[in-house]
């Protein structure tokens, strides 16, 4: 795994919105993997400015989320549908009908994972694919224990992500959903480039555990090691953990 060691946010969004931006210019319908959370935020406003000011054509561009919560109506400001629209989808102008988030809809969520691996795998596979970490070590929703060969499936959440995610809902567990829809780990690995970022001492020991620990479902994030391009793009704090 190739670790950057970044001065700021904005200098490893502009990594990855130079990488990203290079792919969309050599491959116009090509397919972004996107996850929502703080930690991209800094990428995706650096690849809508590159966009901008190099008038770079989008309208082809793909995308597949990583999550969304079950049960949560998709017109909800906190589901992931509504979030990717807001920071991903407007930003950069991309065409909402070819960005696509997991379907939380209780009905037809059993079926729903196979099915968006299916949609990831017709699309033609995940070129570039953003990844945030959680202090334990989860990406997506895979929290720790999650099968390293994981395809997209329905998952409990665990009370310490309903905790950390009751910030974007009035600060009340209550209305936290109790379960997701999420990428497996298995369907992560399946991208051909895999960008995560990390900032801030809070992440510095799962970034450790990730890069120089073992690979362990343990730490999901740890299944890094077994991809061919992956690059953990961090801050100084991020690292501090980093021998
Ligand atoms: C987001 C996601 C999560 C976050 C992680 C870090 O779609 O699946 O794994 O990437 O929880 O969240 P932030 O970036 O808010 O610290």
């Amino acid at each position: 795994t190739e670790v950057i060691i970044a001065k700021t946010e904005d200098e490893a969004g502009r990594i990855y919105a130079d990488c990203a931006a290079r792919l969309i210019q050599t491959k116009p319908d090509c397919v972004l993997g996107l996850a929502t959370g703080s930690s991209p935020l800094a990428a995706y406003r650096a690849l809508a400015a590159k966009v901008q000011d190099e008038g770079i054509d989008v309208l082809q561009v793909r995308g597949f989320a990583l999550d969304e919560y079950a049960g949560l109506d998709p017109a909800h400001p906190q589901s992931y549908r509504s979030t990717i629209e807001r920071t991903v989808v407007e930003p950069l102008g991309l065409d909402p009908a070819k960005v696509h988030v997991p379907n939380g809809d209780l009905k037809t969520i059993a079926e729903a994972g196979r099915q968006y691996d299916e949609a990831i795998k017709a699309a033609g596979g995940v070129d570039l694919q953003i990844l945030g970490i959680g202090t334990d070590g989860h990406i997506g929703f895979n929290e720790p224990g999650s099968s390293l060969a994981s395809g997209t499936r329905i998952k409990t959440l665990t009370e310490q992500t309903r905790i950390d995610n009751a910030r974007f809902f009035d600060g009340d567990i209550n209305q936290v959903p109790t379960h997701c829809i999420t990428q497996g780990i298995g369907t992560i690995l399946k991208a051909r480039q895999l960008i995560l970022l990390a900032f801030g001492a809070g992440k510095a020991e799962a970034v450790a555990e990730t890069v120089e620990g073992g690979i362990s479902s343990f730490c999901p994030a740890s299944a890094l090691q077994l991809h061919p391009h992956a690059t953990v793009i961090i801050d100084e704090a991020a690292a501090s953990r980093l021998r």
